[in-house]
């Protein structure tokens, strides 16, 4: 029998009282079609026997993901399909393959079909000033994900512009917290210090700044000493981290304690590198990531990550949606709408699979 997981439990609040309805329209090349919760090239799903209601009056979403070969962002993009699908939207996401003119170019196209809601996770933060410029001669509202941009921006485009996100700080703090909850408190080889290496996401994303930042100040503010051996440039990415920690452990061995990870991905590939060289997390080593995705929540209840920390998609993925239909219904919108991540423990990380 399948337990009855938060995600789950979120999912089935997510859908705002409409009807499934499809209303798909012609497929593209790197776009998926929504309607039903189906990927890009899956043929009309059961959403079709739905009577084909107008729900919400059948608007037409765009959405731009900065990279659809991201963990975290493959689980938010197709909780939006779903969400949105259920509320009768038809929505097109496209691939901005992490590079802004090729996410710029899916705007115009979005701008040239004259879509009635624009949901942009952006590829690069410091464009989304260009990216509200090119927009709003047309009146199109934006709801920003993921990647937050200056408040000046948000301001630029009143009313018709709002980020859904969460607080990275917290996200960082959990992180340190994690530490500091192991037996040894992060020190394992006692000498008063706490060791560690760092890989860090992509270096214009605040989510990575802020991660970086705060699991280390969660450790001085509890009065720790912390030596930094170094930070990688990893990207989000698990082969990197994968290569960098492995060069990491062979470089600095036994003297590493703790490795933060700004995300699982990375943490995964860490994982590897630490159980190629025979280490043990949590005898000794300690290793942390951020999303909760399936695979590190598995580590964590295996053992072999110290924690992890739930980077809520479907609360996202929610809001994001609910900012959408406001927009569409011509409903006030707040500015920000913020999402909580929650602590995964090897004690609770069985409620996060
Ligand atoms: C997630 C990362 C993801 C990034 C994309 C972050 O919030 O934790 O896994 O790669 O967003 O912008």
């Amino acid at each position: 029998m399948k337990m009855i997981t938060r995600r789950d439990f979120l999912k089935a609040s997510a859908v705002v009282g409409a009807t499934a309805a499809l209303t798909a329209c012609g497929g593209g090349d790197s776009s998926s079609t929504a309607a039903s919760s189906t990927a890009s090239s899956a043929p009309a799903s059961s959403a079709a026997e739905e009577p084909a209601e107008e729900a919400a009056g059948g608007a037409t979403i765009g959405i731009c993901i900065y990279q659809f070969a991201d963990n975290f962002m493959t689980l938010y993009r197709a909780d939006l399909e779903e969400y949105l699908g259920e509320l009768g939207y038809a929505v097109t996401i496209m691939d901005g393959k992490n590079d802004q003119s090729t996410q710029t170019e899916q705007i115009n196209t979005f701008l040239q079909q004259g879509v009635d809601v624009l949901i942009i996770n952006p590829v690069q933060t410091t464009s989304a000033q260009t990216i509200v410029d090119t927009i709003s001669p047309s009146g199109i509202p934006i709801v920003f994900i993921n990647r937050e941009p200056d408040k000046a921006v948000l301001d630029s485009y009143p009313d018709k512009c709002c980020y859904v996100g969460a607080d990275a700080r917290q996200s960082g703090t959990y992180q340190g917290e994690l530490i500091l909850e192991t037996e040894t408190q992060g020190d394992i080889n006692g000498d008063g210090v706490i060791t560690y290496i760092m890989c860090k996401g992509d270096p214009e994303n605040i989510d990575a700044q802020y991660r970086t930042e705060y699991s280390i100040k969660a450790l001085t503010d509890a009065g720790k000493q912390v030596e930094c051996l170094y930070e990688y440039l990893d990207n989000w990415d698990q082969t990197l981290a994968q290569q960098d920690v492995a060069n990491a452990l062979a470089q600095y061995g036994e003297q590493i304690e703790v490795v933060f990870c700004n995300n699982d991905a990375m943490a995964l590939g860490a994982l590897q590198s630490i159980q190629q060289v025979g280490r043990t997390v949590g005898t000794d080593i300690y290793l942390v990531g951020v999303d909760a995705l399936a695979d590190a929540v598995q580590a964590v209840m295996d053992g072999n990550m110290t924690g992890t920390v739930l980077n809520d998609d479907v609360g996202q993925a929610t809001a994001a949606t609910e900012a959408t239909r406001l927009y569409v219904e011509g409903e006030p919108v707040e500015q920000y709408y913020w999402v909580d991540y929650v602590k995964v423990t090897p004690e609770n990380a069985a409620e996060y699979l």
